[in-house]
């Protein structure tokens, strides 16, 4: 589609250019090898052993499960069965890696994954846990020495969130917002605890929207640790995502994330994923998000619901009582009523079970039951 040119437009150029200089530096591992940063070989080997933590130990060492006898996070027995050659590009294991013939099953590691685990052979398969230095002497006792791990640093995120809004449509940049579990993956977080947090992310963010469609977050690097979302898909705006940001803890404005501002308007490049479903999901970001009103009544005016026309024609509602519900102390009234974004539930709690407060009594005809298969 062709647009006015703006005058913006220069400056914008030239920081592109600028971000595309820094991330090539940084992070186009699978092109040329040589072009790594990797200077630290003690990050080339903890990068290294999070990908055999992550992809290879289920298999080959996990609760003494050690396929051929190959225990993936033991370096020197690794080097001594000669599964790895120091030095040796044609080791076992980056043949076993590099035809995709390991991880078993698949999927394969992602070609910057196989690139990490060739230069680490390459640089002599150096240790991943050596013995204390003590040049490296900590400056603040008690507070770790902060990690860089190579690919997912927090320069690294950075760069790929600026390149994925680069590569973005100008008009669509402003609606581009991203979500990231990169924390997680650099702290060794499984393969399977990174789908589950995958999946509950997808899942709040489109209980917390209004609209008609389901929209995954859509990843945006090999690993899967950084997602896009399109606020429009979600009936979102900026103003929403701001405050999500109000309540935000881990506000750090890099320097290097005045780019990633400039392209989108966002004010911080990313929001941890777990900390999202751990806090959008109760109150009050819960009910600001969504935009629910004070009251019942209100609620069922904006959901399109008349509860008590549906209970007088006994159409459209399904209702049933409990006497012991696990969540209120007594017994509980729930209802099910049909509405236009699903089912709209609505739970009465009463102070007590006897007299006017038994519903067996008070309201005749009630299905009772202690679970819903019925509704
Ligand atoms: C789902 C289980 C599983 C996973 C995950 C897995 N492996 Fe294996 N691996 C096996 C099994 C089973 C064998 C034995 C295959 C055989 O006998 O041919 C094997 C064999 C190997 C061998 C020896 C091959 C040979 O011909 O001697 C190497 C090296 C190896 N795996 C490396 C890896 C690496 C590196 C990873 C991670 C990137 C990995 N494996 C992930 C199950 C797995």
């Amino acid at each position: 589609m062709s647009l006015p040119i703006s005058p913006r437009l220069p400056l914008l150029i030239a920081l592109a250019l600028a971000a595309v200089g820094l991330s090539t530096v940084l992070q186009q591992a699978g092109a040329d090898e040589k072009s790594l940063a990797f200077d630290d070989s003690l990050a080339v080997a903890r990068h290294a052993r999070n990908i055999f933590n992550r992809r290879c130990f289920g298999c080959h060492g996990q609760n003494g499960v050690a396929r051929k006898n190959i225990f993936v996070l033991d370096r020197n027995r690794l080097i001594s069965s000669k599964v790895v050659i120091p030095g040796d590009a044609n080791s076992l294991l980056i043949e076993m890696v590099e035809s995709n013939a390991m991880p078993l099953g698949g999927p394969p590691l992602p070609e910057e994954e196989k690139v990490a685990l060739r230069r680490w052979i390459l640089d002599g398969a150096p240790e991943w846990d050596p013995p204390a230095d003590k040049s490296r002497t900590n400056p603040l006792p008690g507070i770790e020495i902060p990690f860089l791990v190579p690919g997912l640093s927090e320069l690294n995120i950075i760069a790929l969130i600026q390149r994925d809004l680069m590569k973005a449509d100008e008009r669509d940049r402003s609606y581009l917002r991203y979500f990231s579990i990169a924390h997680l993956y650099n702290a060794g977080a499984t393969q399977e605890e990174m789908e589950s947090h995958t999946v509950a992310l997808a899942k709040l963010i489109n209980s917390l929207s209004w609209h008609p469609e389901i929209t995954r977050p859509a990843p945006i690097d090999p690993s899967g640790t950084l997602f896009r979302i399109d606020l429009r898909d979600y009936n979102w705006t900026a103003a929403t995502w701001d405050r999500l940001l109000a309540a935000y803890p881990y506000g750090l404005r890099a320097r290097d994330a005045r780019v990633v501002t400039f392209l989108s308007g966002a004010d911080l490049p990313y929001i941890r994923a777990d900390w999202f479903v751990a806090n959008a999901s109760m109150p009050p970001l819960y009910h600001d998000l969504l935009g629910l009103p004070e009251t019942i009544g209100q609620l069922e005016r904006m959901l399109g619901v008349d509860t008590f026309r549906n209970l007088r024609e006994e159409k459209n509602v399904a209702r049933a009582g409990v006497r012991n519900s696990g969540v209120s102390h007594n017994n509980r009234v729930l209802e099910r009523h049909v509405s236009p974004y699903g089912a709209y539930w609505k739970s009465y709690d009463f102070k007590s079970n006897l007299g006017n407060q038994n519903i067996f009594d008070i309201l005749p005809g009630l299905k009772t039951g202690d679970s819903f298969s019925g509704m």
